[in-house]
């Protein structure tokens, strides 16, 4: 778990966000051991941003792995405070996280909160409710 808030805060030094300065990091542990890690990456254009949590998840999903390959997600931001995941990101971890993944939203300085995809987002709108 260290090793997984290590990354993620290693990682977002890689952060791009010349525009916010706010620097996002964000690393998966998946079943394999493996780690996958993903910053958020401005744009001039600004809507055109993308956070490190979908950065980090679309790698994986990139790479070859599938939702059930995920153990665990780290997300860190800022240097005291704890960041809160945005909305879309809610909605794309909820996608693409198992439900009994623990998700550390941790602050540059290692310490955490554990939550997951249902409590950041209770009620979700899912893959399950297309099964119609
Ligand atoms: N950001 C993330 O990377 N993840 C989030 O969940 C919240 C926001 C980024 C986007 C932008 O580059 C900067 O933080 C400020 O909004």
């Amino acid at each position: 778990m260290k090793k997984l808030i290590d990354s993620a805060i290693k990682a977002s030094q890689n952060a791009y966000a010349p525009y916010s300065k706010y620097r996002v990091g964000a690393a998966i542990l998946m079943k394999d051991g493996n780690i996958i890690t993903g910053v958020n990456v401005e744009n001039a254009s600004y809507g055109l941003t993308n956070c490190a949590e979908r950065s980090a998840l679309f790698s994986a999903i990139s790479q070859g792995y599938k939702k059930e390959d995920i153990e665990a997600m780290s997300i860190i931001a800022g240097e005291e405070v704890i960041g809160a995941p945005c909305g879309a990101c809610r909605q794309v971890m909820y996608e693409l996280v198992p439900k009994e993944a623990k998700l550390y939203l941790s602050n540059l300085k290692g310490e955490y909160e554990v939550s997951s995809t249902e409590k950041l987002l209770p009620g979700a709108f899912g893959p399950e409710d297309l099964d119609v």
